[in-house]
């Protein structure tokens, strides 16, 4: 198993889960059997995140995109998320974890929406981790809604267009209270986005490995985050300016634990 370091988690992991299809067509079986295994991995992932004390994870299980694939995918997919809360509900209460949604979630069935709406009920209390899932989710359409919020806001002269700036904007998100990813892992060997996250990601760190989801381990969760935690996070700054903040930061704990 590859070394982590657990004093130096990323508080946020966001992970793009790709590949179920090409899985399938590697085992000469279709689609919808790559998905029910990509279920698997996301258990997997969600239990090795508790375990070594994520605070977040945010999983893009459903893209807007993803609405125009064919009819029959989409609805097994939707299955797939019945299936997921009936369940895993228990298994994420009794873990401490808090389910959270982003995305449209008026498309989904009304079924599947109560369904969800309860299991985030169910799991309204817990503090250890929040597990985040987008569904009917699309960056763009993330950042078209908050617009449209905002100016009905100010209609309503609740907001003033001098108070428009990057924290206020944040707060009319759907990740709104959240914190940005600290390390985003795209799956199945694709260099791209995907619609996910846009505004949040602009200080992410980004990983991207082969492995397609279904094969996706606890080892390829610790391989991401060993690499995450190599990396110097600079936020703009020189290197020597960093090496100063953090410095001063350790001789003020240093100064903190004495009193
Ligand atoms: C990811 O796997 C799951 C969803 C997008 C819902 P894909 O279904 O995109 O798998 P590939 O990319 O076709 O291999
Ligand atoms: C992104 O994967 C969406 C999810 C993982 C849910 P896609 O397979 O839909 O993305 P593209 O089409 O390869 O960009
Ligand atoms: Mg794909």
């Amino acid at each position: 198993m590859v070394k982590i370091d657990l004093n130096n988690l990323p508080q946020h992991i966001a992970i793009i889960m790709d590949g179920n299809g090409r899985w399938a067509k590697q085992h000469t079986i279709g689609r919808i059997r790559g998905h029910k295994k990509g279920a698997q991995a996301v258990k997997t992932t969600v239990r090795a995140c508790r375990e070594i004390g994520v605070k977040y994870l945010t999983l893009f299980a459903f893209s807007i995109e993803n609405w125009k694939r064919p009819e029959e995918e989409v609805q097994a997919l939707m299955s797939l998320l019945e299936e997921y809360l009936t369940k895993e509900t228990k298994q994420l209460k009794k873990q401490g974890i808090k389910l959270t949604t982003i995305g449209e979630l008026d498309r989904l069935n009304p079924a599947v929406k109560e369904q969800l709406l309860q299991a985030k009920a169910d799991t309204s209390k817990n503090v250890e981790m929040i597990l985040n899932l987008a569904l009917s989710y699309g960056g763009r359409d993330e950042i078209i809604h908050a617009v449209k919020k905002i100016v009905r806001d100010n209609k309503k002269n609740k907001v003033d267009i001098n108070e428009i700036n990057n924290d206020m904007f944040k707060r009319y998100l759907y990740t709104c209270g959240m914190p940005d990813p600290d390390l985003l892992i795209r799956t199945s060997g694709e260099y791209r986005i995907s619609n996910f996250l846009l505004w949040q990601i602009a200080y992410t760190e980004l990983y991207f490995t082969n492995v397609l989801w279904p094969d996706f381990t606890k080892d390829h969760l610790f391989k991401a985050i060993a690499s995450y935690q190599k990396r110097e996070r600079r936020f703009g700054l020189t290197s020597e300016q960093l090496k100063r903040q953090n410095h001063s930061k350790s001789l003020l704990n240093i100064k903190n634990k004495r009193h």
